[in-house]
C-alpha cells in the first residue's frame, strides 16, 4: 500500500489537477464529463499507455473539456473536490480518491482498511506452494501498485475479456497475465489469452467502469476475499486508473470504447462461416472440404490454412509440396467463393538462410536475452525460434511487408496465433530485452502487449497495401487491441462445459470492446459428438466470427461425419446465420458510433431487472433479437426467461408477454429465437457465400405490429464507407404490412436494392 501523507499543494492547468502530497504526487485529469483519470507515477512519469493511443486521446480531447473556475473546491478541511457536469472526485489526505454523482450518492470510494485474504491453506502448503512457483493468496498483497475499491455487497461486476466463468466475476479471482495453458479451461482459471483490465461494476442506482491500464503482470479479487470491495494490484507499473461514469452500462461500455477504440466495420463475407482444422495439410484436403460445403449446400466462405501451409512452419513461406504452386491453390477457390485465411505465429525458425531469420538477426529485430548479448532463444513449431521485438515501429514495418508479400499472392484476411507469446521451453524471462519503440524495458513490461502490437503491426500494413478492411483474428492481445483484431478463444475444448462458457464468455469480450468475436464451434481439443456439435452450431450461430474448428489428433469436425440429422441441422443454422447478415452488419455499423456488441447479455438492456444480472445461458443480438439455446446434453425442453415488453416466438410466431420465464420445446433441430414486438429486421435471401449474388433484394422480418427500423448498406470491402459511400434507409412497416422507405443517405457507388420484401413473422412459421 503507497504511503501519500498529507495533500500539500495542487496545481491546475486546463483540466489537469496535479497534487503533490507529503510523499506522493498524483495527477487528475478530467476528460470528459465522465471519464475522469487518476494517474500515479511509481514507475514513470508518464502514461505510456498501449491501450489509449494518441488518436484515441486526440478524438476524446476533442470533445473540447474545460473545466470552470468553480469545479475545484475544499468542501471539507484538505480534501479537494473536482467536479464535472455529472461527477465529483473527492481526493483526501492519505490518497483516497473516491466518486460521487453531483447529488451525492457514492458511487465508488476507496476502502480505507487493511485487505485480509482468505487462509483457506495451512502454512505448510502455502510454502509448498510457493516452492512450486504458484501465486497464493499474502502474496498478491503487498505490490507496489494497488487500488482497493468498496463495493455494495451484491453489486454485480463484469468484464475482464476472456476470463471464464461467468457473467457476473463476484467472488473469483483473476490475473492478466497472457496465458496459454492448452488443458481444458474451467470457471476458476485465472488467466487465459488476453489481458483486459477493465471492469463495469453495476451499483444498483448507478453503474460504472474501472479501466486500470497498466501491462504489467495485475491481479483482480473480485469480492471474493470480502464481499465489501473489490480489489486490483500489479507487480509493477504506475497506477493509471479510469473512473468510467455513465449510470447505465451501454453508456459505460460507450465510454470505454471512446476512450480505448472501438471495433472497425469488417467486411461483410469476413461475417459468413468459416471452417478450419489444424490436419487439413494437403491442398487435396482443403479443396474436398471446399467441395463438399458447396455439394451439401451448407454455406461457407472460407476453408482455412492453419501451420502446415508452411514449409516447416517456417513464417512467411508456402509448402508448395503439399499445397502445390503458390497461389495457385487461392485462385482455383476464389472461382469458387472461397477466400484464404491463414494463420501467422510470431517465432520465427532460427536457420542460416532462411530470410526472415536474416533479415531479422541483421537488423537486430528480434528480443535480445537479459545480459542483451545475444538474441533470446525459445522453441515453438519450427523448432528454436526468435521472437520479433513488435514494440518497435521499424519492427512493426518489417513484418508488415512480409504481410503484404502474403495478400499479394491473394491471401485476404490473417489469423495471428501463439501469441502471448507461446515458448514450448517454459515461459519467457521477465528479464528477456525488448523495446517500446527506443525505450528499452523488458518482457515484464511487454508480455500482455506482444499480441497488440503483432495485431497492429498485421492490420495496418494490410489496411496501406489492400485498402480494404483488414480482417486479422487473434488469439492474445490487450485493452484496445480490439481497433485492429478480431478476437477467438483460443483451444477451447469438445465440452458441454465449455459451450455453455461460450455465452458469458463473448458476451463479455463484447463488453469489452471487442464486436467480433467467437469461439472454435465444436471445440478445439478432444471429441465432439454429434448432438454437442448440432447444439454448438446452434447456440453459435449469431457469432461475429463464427468458424468451426478442432485440433490434429482429434475426432474432425466437418458436419458431414455425423449422419444426414447434423447435416440438416447444420445447414439450417448456418443458413440462418446468412439470412441475419444484414442485421448482423446494421449492429456493428451502429457500434462504431455506441460502441455496443452484436451478442448482449441480457443486462445490458433491462439493467433493473434482477433476473437478468447473472443469466447466462441466453442472449441478446442487438436489441430485438433474444436467443436461448440449448446447452445441456439430453435436454429436448428450454426454460427462457423473457425480459419485460412483449415478444414473438421466431419459430412459431406466438406472443408473449414478458418478465417470465415460459418453457419451449427444443428437439435437437431447434434452437428457441424471440423477436421483440416492434421490430423490422433486415434479412438476406439464402445464399452460398457473399458475393454470390447481387443484393439487390431485401427482407423485412416484422412483428405483428409494424415498426421501423434503421438499415445501412455499403460495398462490403473498402474503405469508402468512411467517406460516405453507403445507402443508409428508413423503414417503416405499418401494423398492415405496408411498407414505406427513405433514403437517408446516398451512396456514391453502391446500388440501391431494387426489391423489397415484407415478411410478416406469423407466416413464416
Ligand atoms: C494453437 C491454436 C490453434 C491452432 C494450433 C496449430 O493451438 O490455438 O487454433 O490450430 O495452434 O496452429
Amino acid at each position: 500500500m503507497l504511503d501519500y501523507g498529507k495533500i500539500k499543494t495542487w496545481e491546475v492547468k486546463d483540466n489537469v489537477i496535479s497534487i503533490s502530497f507529503e510523499k506522493q504526487k498524483m495527477i487528475v485529469t478530467v476528460l470528459t464529463d465522465e471519464i475522469i483519470n487518476v494517474f500515479v507515477p511509481i514507475w514513470s512519469e508518464d502514461h505510456r499507455s498501449k491501450a489509449i493511443e494518441e488518436e484515441d486521446m486526440e478524438r476524446v480531447l476533442s470533445k473540447g473539456y474545460t473545466l470552470n473556475a468553480e469545479s475545484i473546491t475544499t468542501p471539507d478541511g484538505n480534501a479537494l473536490q473536482i467536479s464535472t457536469n455529472n461527477l465529483k472526485a473527492i481526493i483526501t489526505d492519505g490518497g483516497y480518491v473516491d466518486f460521487y454523482t453531483m447529488d451525492g450518492y457514492p458511487v465508488s470510494r476507496q476502502f480505507r482498511g487493511e485487505r485480509v485474504p482468505i487462509k483457506t491453506l495451512g502454512i505448510w502448503e502455502m510454502e509448498l506452494l510457493k516452492a512450486e512457483g504458484h501465486t497464493v493468496a499474502d502474496t498478491v498483497l503487498n505490490k507496489p501498485v494497488s487500488d482497493t475499491r468498496v463495493i455494495e455487497r451484491d453489486e454485480p461486476i463484469y468484464g475482464l475479456g476472456d476470463k471464464m466463468g461467468l457473467l457476473d466475476k463476484r467472488s473469483y479471482e483473476y490475473e492478466n497475465w497472457n496465458t496459454d495453458d492448452p488443458s481444458a479451461h474451467n470457471e476458476q482459471y485465472r488467466s487465459l489469452y488476453k489481458s483486459i483490465p477493465f471492469i463495469i461494476c453495476k451499483k444498483s442506482k448507478y453503474a460504472y467502469g474501472l479501466f486500470y491500464d497498466n501491462t504489467f503482470h495485475s491481479y483482480f479479487d473480485i469480492a471474493k476475499e470480502n464481499r465489501e470491495y473489490v480489489a486490483y494490484s500489479a507487480d509493477d507499473g504506475n497506477l493509471d486508473l479510469y473512473f468510467i461514469g455513465g449510470g447505465k452500462i451501454k453508456n459505460v461500455i460507450g465510454n470505454y470504447t471512446l476512450l480505448t477504440g472501438r471495433t472497425p466495420l469488417p467486411q461483410l463475407w469476413t461475417l459468413g462461416y468459416h471452417q478450419c482444422r489444424w490436419g487439413y495439410s494437403s491442398a487435396k484436403d482443403i479443396t474436398e472440404v471446399a467441395e463438399k460445403f458447396r455439394e451439401l449446400d451448407i454455406p461457407c466462405e472460407s476453408v482455412q490454412y492453419d501451420i502446415d501451409y508452411m514449409d516447416g512452419y517456417r513464417v512467411f513461406t508456402w509448402n508448395e509440396k503439399d499445397y502445390g504452386p503458390k497461389g495457385e491453390l487461392f485462385d482455383k477457390l476464389y472461382k469458387k467463393g472461397f477466400k484464404p485465411v491463414v494463420i501467422i505465429d510470431p517465432g520465427t525458425k532460427r536457420e542460416e538462410g532462411y530470410f526472415m531469420y536474416e533479415e531479422g538477426t541483421k537488423n537486430g529485430f528480434f528480443f535480445r536475452n537479459a545480459e542483451d548479448t545475444e538474441d533470446y532463444v525459445n522453441e515453438v513449431w519450427p523448432g528454436e525460434a526468435n521472437y520479433p521485438d513488435f514494440g518497435r515501429s521499424e519492427v512493426r514495418k518489417w513484418w508488415g511487408k512480409h504481410i503484404n508479400d502474403l495478400t499479394d499472392m491473394g491471401v485476404a484476411a490473417i489469423w495471428n496465433d501463439m501469441n502471448e507469446p507461446a515458448s514450448f521451453r517454459g515461459p519467457l524471462p521477465e528479464d528477456v530485452v525488448g523495446y517500446d519503440e527506443d525505450r528499452r524495458t523488458t518482457h515484464r513490461e511487454l508480455h500482455n502487449v506482444y499480441g497488440h502490437f503483432m495485431g497492429k503491426a498485421t492490420y495496418e500494413a494490410m489496411k496501406e497495401h489492400t485498402k480494404k478492411r483488414p480482417l486479422v483474428i487473434t488469439r492474445a492481445c490487450y485493452s484496445g487491441s480490439q481497433k485492429y483484431c478480431a478476437v477467438w478463444t483460443g483451444d477451447n475444448q469438445s465440452l458441454w462445459s465449455h459451450l455453455q462458457g461460450m455465452i458469458p464468455q463473448l458476451c463479455t469480450l463484447g463488453m469489452c470492446g471487442f464486436a467480433v468475436n467467437g469461439v472454435d464451434i465444436g471445440g478445439f481439443g478432444a471429441d465432439t459428438t454429434p448432438e454437442l456439435l448440432c447444439r454448438w452450431i446452434e447456440a453459435a450461430c449469431f457469432s461475429t466470427f463464427f468458424r468451426n474448428h478442432s485440433a490434429n489428433g482429434c475426432t474432425r469436425q466437418e458436419p458431414w461425419l455425423f449422419g444426414d440429422e447434423v447435416v440438416d441441422i447444420y445447414r439450417k443454422y448456418v443458413k440462418l446465420h446468412y439470412r441475419f447478415l444484414p442485421y448482423i452488419y446494421d449492429l456493428l455499423h451502429e457500434e462504431q458510433e455506441n460502441g455496443l456488441p452484436v451478442m448482449r447479455p441480457l443486462v445490458l438492456h433491462y439493467e433493473n431487472d434482477p433476473v437478468t444480472f447473472n443469466l447466462n445461458d441466453e442472449f441478446l443480438v442487438g436489441e430485438k433479437v433474444l436467443v436461448a439455446p440449448v446447452v445441456n446434453p439430453g435436454e429436448t425442453m428450454r426454460k427462457v426467461y423473457l425480459p419485460e415488453g412483449t415478444w414473438y416466438s421466431y419459430n412459431t410466431g406466438e406472443k408473449y408477454e414478458g418478465s417470465k420465464y415460459i418453457l419451449e420445446e427444443a428437439p435437437l433441430d431447434h434452437m428457441p429465437i424471440y423477436i421483440k414486438a416492434g421490430s423490422v429486421i433486415p434479412f438476406y435471401d439464402e445464399m452460398s457465400y457473399v458475393g454470390e449474388k447481387n443484393f439487390n433484394k431485401i427482407n423485412l422480418l416484422v412483428t405483428p405490429e409494424g415498426g421501423n427500423c434503421i438499415h445501412y448498406q455499403d460495398g462490403g470491402e473498402d474503405l469508402s464507407y468512411l467517406n460516405g459511400n453507403y445507402n443508409l434507409y428508413r423503414f417503416t412497416v405499418g401494423p398492415n404490412g405496408a411498407l414505406s422507405t427513405e433514403l437517408l443517405n446516398k451512396a456514391e457507388t453502391v446500388a440501391e436494392y431494387k426489391e423489397f420484401a415484407v415478411i410478416s413473422l406469423k407466416k413464416i412459421v
